[in-house]
């Protein structure tokens, strides 16, 4: 272009004419060479030719493509000013801009002045307006200007019809969404497979599974085959609500088909088995899927690792932690969970916090099962001042901490204490877990209990045993076997 630019106004001496100009710099604004545009338009002027309106538009837009909707503004400010008469296009090229901002407000400011010019919006118009509104998940204001735009007899567009079944999916409002088809054929909009995918992807999200792979087989009779996304919603569907056995026959169909699988497709299989402890076959597809090119990613190692962990296997496990590290992967959340949450219960604490220093060092941030398990850990392994420890840095908000104290952490410390006869200590780890909201179980309050018999708090016993009641816990055997020793004793 920059050659050209230079050919044009040097080589041939000649001054094309305007429109030419104006083509040539929307072919600049369409490339998204905007520094050409805006030399070429300096250039233009510099020649003494006179920028009209459809100059102002392709400036206008190119401004919005830079995402500089405050030139825009003042490029239309400028024509306005100069007596050119913005039309449609522009006020629809400014109106996209202004919404693919968030800027609905301004938005709509500019279709008011666009109406009270008497220029008439366009499809295109309201589908920018819509659209913006339906990323907003202002669903309301979006159809109310569908309706809007019925009024005026215009004939909404296949790319509306996204816009509002997208849109409506999103908010959870599946009826609608699927009412709008048959809006659409009153229309004759065929629907598309974007649409389809957009359908089927929210029911399956919503556990509606069968009217999912009805919506599978309505497209097929509008001849509209299913892609690999459709494939990948219904198989990661079905693995979610336990039924693997289909999602993997689904795999099989398009193969057969003639649609390839991608990453996603295996991996949501393979999550599939893992989740339900077939890790033999979980190990199988990942080789079928090495077998069709696809190579295995974080996701697939995550999802293996912790399914190999939840078994118990934790030699697997480590292999395939090793394996990531040598194909230069960097293990994420869920796979180093997983394998703190395996060394802890193996009682491996040495190893689950070599694991989490490495996991903090490789910038990842833990989650609160992360921690509960290092907490449980620590404190089986009779490091209570480390639990404790750990468990005020990473609680304390006010001072980096990230996550909100839990059962899991309060039970093993409390239980801990106890067994250790830090009964006071203990007490106070109890106020503040019932402070947080949390209702402490049976074996916690049983604990509790024989700590303050052992020190003899008789009123705190009572105290407790009277929460214990308040907070709805049946005394059962073990209970009354401790309450009956305890105040026999006394
Ligand atoms: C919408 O915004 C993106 C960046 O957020 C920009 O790249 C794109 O060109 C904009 N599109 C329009 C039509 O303004
Ligand atoms: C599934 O979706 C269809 C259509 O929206 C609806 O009629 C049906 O009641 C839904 N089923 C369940 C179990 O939610």
């Amino acid at each position: 272009m920059k050659s050209f630019n230079r050919y044009l106004f040097h080589k041939i001496g000649i001054l094309p004419a305007v429109p030419v100009c104006n083509a040539l710099l929307n072919g600049l604004v369409k490339k998204r060479m905007f520094e050409s545009m805006w030399r070429f338009h300096t250039d233009m002027l510099s020649r003494g030719m006179v920028s009209n309106f459809v100059t102002y538009g392709v400036l206008i837009d190119g401004c919005c493509g830079q995402c500089d909707v405050l030139k825009a503004r003042s490029l239309f400010d400028e024509m306005v000013e100069k007596g050119i008469e913005p039309t449609v296009v522009i006020y629809t090229i400014l109106i996209r801009g202004l919404c693919n901002e968030s800027q609905m407000t301004e938005a709509e400011n500019m279709f008011k002045l666009m109406r009270d010019s008497g220029v008439l919006p366009n499809v295109y118009t309201y589908s920018a307006l819509i659209d913006g509104y339906c990323k907003m998940a202002d669903i309301k204001r979006a159809l109310n200007l569908y309706q809007d735009m019925l009024r005026n007899n215009l004939l909404p567009n296949v790319v509306i019809f996204g816009c509002l079944i997208n849109g409506l999916c999103k908010v959870g409002e599946l009826r609608s969404a699927r009412n709008f088809f048959v809006y659409m054929a009153k229309f004759g909009v065929v629907p598309n497979i974007y649409l389809y995918n957009c359908l089927i992807d929210s029911h399956c999200k919503a556990g509606n599974l069968s009217e999912a792979t009805g919506l599978c087989s309505e497209m097929t009779k509008f001849e509209i085959t299913p892609d690999v996304y459709t494939y990948s919603i219904l198989i990661k569907g079905l693995c979610s609500e336990g039924r693997v056995k289909e999602a993997d026959d689904l795999l099989q169909k398009m193969n057969k088909e003639g649609v390839c699988a991608n990453a996603v497709t295996y991996n949501s299989l393979i999550d599939g088995y893992c989740k339900a402890g077939y890790m033999e076959k979980a190990l199988n597809v990942c080789s079928q899927m090495t077998k069709k090119g696809v190579e295995p990613n974080v996701i697939t190692f995550s999802s293996l690792i912790d399914g190999h962990c939840k078994a118990g296997n934790m030699e697997t496990a480590l292999s395939l932690y090793l394996e990531m590290i040598i194909k230069s992967l960097v293990p994420d959340v869920v796979a180093y969970t997983a394998l703190i949450d395996g060394h802890c219960k193996d009682g491996k604490m040495k190893e689950a916090l070599r694991l989490h220093k490495e996991m903090l060092e490789a910038g990842l941030t833990p989650n609160v099962f992360t921690i509960s398990c290092l907490i449980d850990g620590l404190c089986k392994d009779g490091k209570i001042s480390d639990a404790i420890e750990l468990f005020l840095e990473k609680t304390d908000k006010t001072n980096g901490g990230f996550c909100s104290p839990n059962h899991v952490m309060y039970t093993s410390i409390i239980q801990a204490l106890c067994n250790d006869g830090r009964i006071f200590k203990a007490s106070k780890f109890f106020s503040d877990m019932r402070f947080d909201g949390l209702r402490p179980d049976v074996i916690t309050y049983v604990v509790m209990l024989q700590g303050h018999f052992q020190a003899k708090h008789m009123p705190d016993v009572m105290m407790l045993h009277a929460d214990m009641i308040k907070m709805g816990i049946m005394p059962n055997a073990v209970t009354n076997e401790v309450l009956a020793s305890g105040y026999q004793e006394k």
